[in-house]
């Protein structure tokens, strides 16, 4: 555990609730590892004070932070520059300090395109099926668009909520999940992106219909708790290879403090810590 003292520069998360975050044990085992003084704090911030915490953290001279739900929209009023990235999608969950305040990043998506690489998911020219159409898909649409996606089915329960964010987009054909008989038989790449099958709903599967999983010949499913979650068993049992999130966990929170610290975090360091959390 690094030491504290009149040099040691802040980082944290703010969001509504943060109790329940994994970053400030990711980040301050990356600073341990890169003997960085460094600590990194949860700081639970309401909407309507979301501006003051911004413009007070720059005061307090806090090098950057991690912007979590419901705060990854609204927080882009306050930055000072805003990545394109960031910018395209729509969210930014990293803000690291620049002269007279923030720049705004969006590290969601750079972390699930550095998961496709490890795991050899290579999109270009491929199919895709993406379930959900929240904050994390807009993260992943974007991801297989800039890989050259060929065609992306979103799939969710709300099949209007699907077509007002996604709606119009080029190569991109919205179902509601009841509806996904209608993609044409082939292979794709499947992310799941909704909250269903997380801990302690670990049964519990966005598609039941066992025929949908013939589809599938790899799958990212964002959630990691638990480790397995139902939809990479089905992905599994019909002959698929299925990942967790845990990868895009760990490389988001890579890129953030690579922003925050305005260095490179060696492959190695990320590794380990991704062998550190799967065990
Ligand atoms: P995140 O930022 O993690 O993506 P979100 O923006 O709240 O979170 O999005 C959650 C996603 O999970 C949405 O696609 C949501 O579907 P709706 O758009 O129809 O709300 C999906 N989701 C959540 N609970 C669900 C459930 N019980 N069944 C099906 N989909 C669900």
């Amino acid at each position: 555990m690094n030491k504290t003292d009149g040099n040691t520069k802040v980082l944290g998360i703010i969001g509504d609730p943060v109790e329940h975050t994994g970053s400030p044990s990711i980040h301050n085992h990356l600073a341990d590892k890169l003997g960085d003084n460094v600590v990194y704090v949860p700081f639970p911030v309401k909407s309507k004070r979301l501006e003051e915490a911004v413009e007070g953290a720059y005061a307090l001279g806090i090098e950057g932070l991690n912007v979590t739900v419901p705060h990854k929209v609204q927080v882009m009023q306050y930055v000072t520059e805003l990545d394109d990235a960031a910018l395209d999608i729509g969210a930014v969950n990293t803000l690291a300090r620049i002269r007279g305040g923030y720049r705004g990043y969006n590290t969601d998506f750079s972390g699930f395109m550095r998961e496709l690489d490890k795991v050899d998911i290579q999109v270009n020219g491929k199919n895709v099926i993406v379930l959900g159409a929240g904050g994390a898909a807009k993260a992943v649409v974007y991801s297989l668009k800039r890989l050259s996606a060929q065609h992306i089915y979103i799939l969710n329960r709300s099949r209007e909520k699907a077509e007002s964010i996604f709606g119009g987009t080029e190569n991109v054909t919205i179902y509601g999940f009841k509806d996904w008989k209608s993609i044409p038989k082939g292979k794709y790449i499947c992310i799941q992106c909704t909250s269903v099958g997380l801990s302690p709903c670990d049964e519990d599967c966005v598609i039941e219909d066992e025929d949908f999983y013939d589809l599938i010949d790899s799958a990212v499913d964002l959630i990691y708790k638990p480790k397995e979650t139902a939809f990479m068993k089905k992905v599994q049992a019909h002959g698929g290879r299925a990942f967790n999130g845990l990868r895009m966990l760990v490389y988001q929170a890579v890129s953030s403090y690579e922003f925050f610290m305005k260095k490179e975090v060696p492959e190695e360091v990320a590794e380990e810590l991704y062998n550190e959390l799967n065990s």
